[in-house]
């Protein structure tokens, strides 16, 4: 048997731990042949390939990024995409693909799937965002590089007196800004699921200075005023309909600044939050991921989607990953408020 391998999206820490477990195990075990497929559904769209066996995963389980490159290709949106995909497929002799991505990766999957293509789903994204799984790694790597900041931050913003505003990543979801600012000891949580009230942070702003420490605001790039429109940094859109964000840390400060007279200064960490090691978690998780993907294409249990429940890695029906997203409950959000302010 003969398996294609992409990973697509944005990039996170643990993918080639995920492309190495599934090799490992598929070449010793299963006696698999693998094909890299180059930068995500544009390898299989372009026939962009590369070799892929146990002497090209050597030594990448603790490397960030992806040794299959990555790209937001959306073969969907492509006359033809599905035709060229199969007829790739056909020529390198591909039976099976497994596409470790996303919503977006995977929501090529799912529509991959109902046209009858072999496929087996791995999900990834520091956001954790995706359903059916209830982490996705890349999200604990995020989180402690976001919590480390945060403390660092601590200390220069006491010793100016300033307000330090971060912004995280988290489109739609503010799980890296809720956990990382609940580790970092946080003094305000801004997530895309909550509109706020700027005079309501303000608020919490002159809280903290009363008491003679100085604020930290964490808020994800997709956090929104309850009065104003998402910060975008243009408008042009993706191959799956994304606007790029970040700029609401900069909104914000300057917000605050004008509302407390206190001055706020803006962190945005951006790509850090991707790049570099997995921590220990996230190397553990994207292993049995990648171990469990290679078992369900032996099976040829396909359509599906490997997933974390509790302390087991599951399959899940691709659509149950990817036909709607994860977000922080409110209850989730409530949780935390007591340390506002
Ligand atoms: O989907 C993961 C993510 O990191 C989001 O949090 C962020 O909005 C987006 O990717 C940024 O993507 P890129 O760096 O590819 O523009």
């Amino acid at each position: 048997m003969r398996v294609g391998v992409l990973t697509g999206g944005g990039d996170c820490p643990g993918l080639n731990a995920v492309i190495r477990a599934a090799v490992r195990k598929g070449v010793t075990e299963y006696g698999v042949e693998f094909v890299g497929f180059r930068d995500g559904w544009k390898g299989p769209l372009e026939g962009l390939t590369m070799d892929l066996g146990i002497p090209q995963v050597r030594g990448i389980l603790p490397r960030g990024g992806t040794i299959l490159g990555s790209s937001r290709t959306n073969p969907i949106k492509v006359e033809g995409g599905v035709d060229r995909i199969k007829a790739t497929m056909e020529a390198t002799g591909v039976d099976a693909l497994i596409a470790i991505g996303g919503e977006d990766t995977l929501g090529v999957a799912t529509k991959l799937d109902e046209l009858g293509v072999p496929v087996v789903g791995v999900p990834k994204t520091i956001d954790n965002d995706l359903n059916g799984t209830d982490y996705t790694f890349g999200f604990d790597t995020a989180v402690n590089i976001a919590s480390e900041a945060i403390d660092r931050l601590h200390t220069t913003a006491e010793s100016h007196h300033r307000v330090l505003v971060v912004e995280v990543m988290g489109r739609h979801a503010g799980w890296i800004a809720l956990h990382a600012g609940l580790s970092g000891g946080a003094n305000g949580i801004l997530i895309p699921e909550v509109p706020f009230d700027l005079d309501e942070v303000a608020g919490w702003v002159e809280s903290r200075f009363r008491t003679n420490y100085s604020p930290i605001i964490v808020v994800s790039e997709g956090a929104l005023p309850s009065d104003g429109d998402l910060i975008t940094k243009d408008q042009t859109l993706d191959a799956f309909g994304h606007v790029r964000l970040s700029g609401i840390g900069d909104w914000l400060s300057s917000g605050l600044e004008d509302r407390t007279g206190k001055e706020a200064r803006a962190v945005v960490l951006g790509h850090l939050q991707r790049g570099g090691t997995p921590t220990a978690f996230d190397r553990v998780l994207a292993t049995r991921f990648g171990l469990q993907a290679i078992d369900a294409v032996a099976e040829r249990d396909f359509g599906k989607m490997v997933a974390l429940r509790s302390t087991d890695i599951d399959r899940v029906p691709l659509i149950e990953g990817t036909g709607e997203l994860k977000t922080v409950p409110l209850a989730r959000y409530d949780e935390v408020r007591p340390f506002f302010g």
